[in-house]
């Protein structure tokens, strides 16, 4: 066993998706970059919602209309202290970090000036690569980028020169899904303040592995999906600072989001509710609040020394099959090990895994431009979270060597 203080057993037993087979194999699921699973504290505040207190929000003045109303106000105050967001209203509840983005894509690009500048990295996953081209194509905004250096790392050092008077925004990943560079978050926002520009920070693979303050990193907006913190599928959040996103324009029209209509004008309710517009994912913006108070329960020390513990270990293990190269070799890197095997298809390889219960995630992993950078078509990528374990990466590496020498 990897040493660690928290009991694997005990945290395994809470996710019933775990204690599967796939075939006559023990489900090892290694794509938690794409999904996490969900504890069973999760599932069964999904029941209960269904069961016990459906009922739409903000509309009713009957016993469960309050009931659900207030529940789904108080996953708010969840996300609020998860993030440590100065206030509630800074929260608002998207369908996830995709939706987030286009959200500040949208209204913060309407604020912005034909020759305006956005500034992204060659690292981005796709959701936070053409929503800044829509609104570039729409508003005549020009999209540049931080090149990839050949370790997986940005070179922020060409940070200075990229800046101009005319970026109004950064936008980058904090953490890479495809190689698992770490981003130096907090230490890139001080250098765009210091040029007046804002910063949106991509936290889909970031707060499920380590503490995320939106007050000590001092971003502006940062965008999360629920599904990879152990939460729902369909919902997420996006904070910003209250000035802002008092300064932009709504995203979605419709109920919830006005405070008066009439035929000739609406005017707009006041944060959260104003880029709320519909019904939204009650259920899933109450089992999110569960998900983050449940994780909250850990000591993310602890999280991220097991973790970074399976990474080092897989790492050395894949190093000993003849043929491997590993993509993305940040200093900083989160549990995602990328790699390829010469002469073999990912393809292959992944459908070889699964078939001995590994799953694994083969492809681009919607991060073309770094897979263009590499001159490959794609990587087989094992995501590791901490109710992994190294038994499991001995697991893997035996059916990688088992599917190396049938495809050789
Ligand atoms: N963006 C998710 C991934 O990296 C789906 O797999």
């Amino acid at each position: 066993m990897v040493e660690t203080s928290f009991d694997i057993e005990l945290i395994r037993a809470q996710f019933p998706t775990l204690q599967q087979k796939v075939g006559k194999y023990p489900l090892v699921y290694f794509d938690n970059g794409a999904t996490s699973q969900k504890p069973k504290v999760v599932i069964d505040r999904l029941d209960q919602y269904y069961k016990l207190e459906n009922a739409n929000i903000h509309r009713g003045v009957h016993y469960l209309s309050q009931i659900s109303t207030d529940n789904y106000e108080k996953a708010r105050k969840s996300i609020q202290a998860f993030i440590n967001a100065k206030h509630d209203h800074e929260v608002i509840f998207t369908s996830g970090t995709t939706d987030g983005i286009n959200l500040v894509a949208q209204c913060f690009g309407t604020l912005l000036e034909k020759g305006d500048e956005i500034l992204i990295t060659e690292l981005e996953h796709h959701s936070n690569i053409v929503p800044w081209q829509m609104i570039a194509a729409e508003k005549g905004l020009l999209v540049k980028y931080i090149p990839l250096l050949e370790n997986g790392e940005l070179d922020w050092d060409q940070l200075d020169e990229l800046l101009t008077e005319k970026t109004k925004l950064l936008a980058f990943a904090h953490v890479s899904n495809s190689l698992g560079t770490i981003n130096p978050a907090k230490e890139i926002i001080k250098k765009a303040h210091s040029n007046g520009t804002k910063v949106l920070l991509d936290a889909a693979q970031s707060l499920q592995h380590f503490k995320v303050d939106v007050q000590d990193l001092d971003c502006d907006f940062l965008a999360f999906s629920g599904h990879k913190v152990f939460g729902p599928t369909g919902i997420g959040a996006l904070y910003g600072k209250e000035d802002l996103l008092n300064e932009m324009p709504p995203y979605k029209g419709g109920g919830d989001m006005i405070k008066t209509v009439s035929m000739e004008k609406t005017e707009y309710n006041e944060l959260p509710f104003k880029f709320e517009a519909g019904t939204p994912h009650i259920a899933g913006a109450i089992g999110l609040g569960t998900a983050v108070d449940w994780l909250s329960g850990f000591n993310y020390n602890e999280i991220q020394q097991y973790e970074d513990e399976l990474l080092s270990y897989a790492t050395e293990q894949i190093k000993t099959i003849d043929g491997v190269t590993i993509y993305g070799e940040a200093k900083n890197k989160s549990s995602i090990l990328s790699f390829l095997i010469e002469g073999l298809h990912p393809y292959d390889i992944g459908t070889l895994l699964n078939q001995q219960g590994i799953a694994v995630r083969t492809g681009h992993h919607c991060t073309q431009p770094v897979m263009d950078h590499f001159g490959i078509p794609g990587t087989i990528r094992a995501s590791f979270c901490f109710y992994n374990t190294k038994e499991e990466i001995d697991l893997f590496i035996n059916a990688l060597k088992k599917a190396v020498d049938m495809l050789k």
